[in-house]
């Protein structure tokens, strides 16, 4: 997605060889024109899946799933990565370990939000080794219902979250694909297909 590369090319930090902050339009200051523009890509890549919910982890998924969630006219859900108080059982869980931050989160959706008859989109902000969307795919399985796809905001490529979910045979969509960040400079993978 062409407007996605160009803001990560003006507005991106690399800040190391394997670390992009974004915080300047996704991780802190979020932009929603860039977001709406985002959901609509999601939305036009799963449109064929009829997607009944999109399902994405707090906080900085929820924006770019909310946006899909709107043009796909579908309700979106965030699991939780601490325990509500209002929340305590009925809840389908797993536990995601981050190599990035070395340590475990357990997530958490309630059981009501999610049925057998489900077609689930899953989306997140950054793919890196895919524990979130392992997690997620867990979840989804607990429930019964169907993961009909992943969409992420930012691949890193380089690292071996792609290639784990692909492997499931399950339509992963990323719009923007980072090749490498060596040398402080962003390289993205380039497509072929589009
Ligand atoms: P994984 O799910 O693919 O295995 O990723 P990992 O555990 O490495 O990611 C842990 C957190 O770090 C996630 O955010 C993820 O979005 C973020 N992250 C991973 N790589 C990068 C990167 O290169 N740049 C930035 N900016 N973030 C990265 P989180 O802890 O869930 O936080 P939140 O932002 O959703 O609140
Ligand atoms: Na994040
Ligand atoms: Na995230």
């Amino acid at each position: 997605m062409k407007a996605l590369e160009q803001k990560i090319l003006t507005d991106g930090i690399v800040l190391s060889d394997t670390i992009l902050k974004v915080d300047t339009f996704l991780n802190h200051q979020m932009d929603p024109l860039l977001m709406k523009q985002i959901g609509e890509e999601f939305a036009a890549r799963f449109q064929h899946k009829e997607i009944t919910k999109v399902l994405t982890i707090e906080s900085s998924g929820i924006a770019p799933a909310i946006m899909a969630a709107l043009q796909l006219e579908v309700p979106m859900i965030f699991a939780r990565k601490r325990k509500s108080l209002t929340l305590q059982d009925g809840l389908l869980t797993s536990n995601v370990y981050s190599f990035t931050k070395q340590e475990e989160t357990e997530i958490s959706v309630a059981k009501k939000f999610l049925t057998e008859d489900d077609h689930i989109l899953i989306i997140d902000d950054f793919l890196a080794n895919g524990q979130a969307a392992l997690g997620l795919l867990h979840i989804v399985e607990q429930a019964g219902a169907t993961a009909a796809g992943i969409g992420i905001v930012i691949e890193k490529a380089f690292q071996d979250g792609g290639e784990r979910l692909r492997e499931r045979g399950i339509q992963v969509e990323s719009l923007a694909r980072i090749e490498s960040l060596q040398d402080g400079k962003v390289q993205f993978v380039k497509e072929t297909r589009r």
